[in-house]
């Protein structure tokens, strides 16, 4: 029995995390495995719930299951609660408690979408990014504050590293690159922050354990630049925990939308797999939400989780399948498209 803890959250995170359940229980109908799904509430709906955004009953069911799906949390209702107590610190606290440092967050190209990318196709071509983000640490984990000095309001948030969070994180990113293009580039801000100077002396020493791999570095302003400019020149991109997140939103585009891109999230024994995208709160509740980066999660869940490698391939096909037939979400084709259930259906039915 695989133990499955399910936090649909808030926003468009119910209707997207309802598909994956169904791609979830077709898998379990061809391949006559077991998944038992616990429900938790999580975001704005825990804190509706429970006055908190990641309350205990949740955390309990978390930890006792196997694997986490997470839909997406936040939204309007709660956006001027101190961010102590936000829906998106229920998921900062979560990721924390699972442990799970090490966010990878995938990035590549379906020929079937090569027109929805606003890169021309000549730019696209052999895009196949992995972003490894360190994910429980500096600036969403580090002091921040507000003050009054010298009479003047004034806020700070810290970026802190150590040693070991860094060289774990970058470890991770090697083993991946291993399974790649055996490319690890590192993205940071090393002209300017100490920590990232830090980051830079700790990933050469791990380097040395993986000669087969070529490392390089590349400051994050021109990061930002190359992944419009030349996006294939990456294959693994290792950084921190915030330009993990930004760059991760730029790259999704270079696919063609935001609700393509999955990602996992991993540590020692946990795993928690989610969309990258937010709640989308305004198409909430509409059928129009892209389920695909979801559903493409449950495939990442298979494979490092259960360690059910030809199950995940089987969602991919499926997905890719359903793109080149040519299904299309709201997001990809705002004229032609089926709605969030609609497509789920496609790719169910291509699931054997
Ligand atoms: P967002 O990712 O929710 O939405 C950005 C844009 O992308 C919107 O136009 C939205 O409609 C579109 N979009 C996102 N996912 C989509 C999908 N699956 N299908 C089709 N279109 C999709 O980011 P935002 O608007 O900056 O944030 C909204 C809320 O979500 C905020 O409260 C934010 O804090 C929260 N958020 C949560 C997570 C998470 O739970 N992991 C991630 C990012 C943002
Ligand atoms: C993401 C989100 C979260 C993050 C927010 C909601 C805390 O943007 O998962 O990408 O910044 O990690
Ligand atoms: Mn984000």
């Amino acid at each position: 029995m695989k133990k499955i803890a399910i936090l649909k959250g808030d926003g468009i995170g119910p209707e997207i995390i309802d598909c994956a359940i169904e791609v979830m229980d077709k898998i379990q109908e061809v391949s006559k495995v077991d998944f038992e799904y616990s429900y938790g509430k999580i975001g704005g709906d825990a804190i509706d719930n429970f006055g908190d955004p990641y309350p205990k009953e949740t955390e309990a069911i978390c930890k006792s299951a196997n694997a986490v799906l997470l839909g997406a949390v936040g939204g309007e209702k709660w956006d001027n609660i101190e961010s102590e107590k936000r829906p998106e610190k229920g998921l900062l606290r979560l990721r924390k408690s699972l442990g799970v440092f090490a966010n990878l967050r995938p990035c590549k190209i379906y020929d079937s979408l090569k027109d929805n990318s606003p890169l021309k196709p000549e730019y696209i071509k052999d895009v196949d990014i992995l972003i490894v983000r360190e994910l429980m640490g500096g600036i969403y984990f580090g002091n921040r504050g507000t003050v009054v000095e010298k009479g003047l309001k004034t806020a700070f948030d810290e970026e802190r590293y150590n040693e070991e969070e860094i060289e774990r994180i970058a470890r991770y990113a090697f083993e991946m690159s291993l399974l790649r293009k055996q490319k690890v580039t590192l993205v940071d801000k090393a002209n300017v922050m100490d920590s990232s100077k830090l980051w830079r002396e700790v990933v050469k020493k791990v380097a040395e354990g993986y000669k087969e791999v070529a490392l390089d570095f590349m400051y994050v302003d021109n990061a930002a630049m190359q992944l419009v400019r030349n996006p294939a020149y990456f294959d693994c991109i290792l950084t921190n925990n915030i330009f993990g997140d930004i760059l991760s939103d730029e790259a999704s585009q270079i696919s063609g939308s935001i609700g393509l891109l999955p990602s996992a999230s991993l540590g020692e024994k946990m795993g928690l797999y989610e969309p990258i995208h937010g709640s989308a709160p305004d198409i909430a509740g509409k059928n129009l939400a892209n389920p695909l980066a979801t559903i493409l999660s449950c495939a990442l869940m298979l494979r490092y989780s259960f360690k059910m490698d030809y199950e995940a391939k089987i969602i991919e096909r499926a997905v890719e399948d359903v793109l080149e037939e040519g299904f299309r979400t709201f997001d990809l084709d705002s004229k032609n498209y089926l709605g969030t259930r609609e497509i789920t259906r496609e790719v169910v039915k291509r699931i054997k």
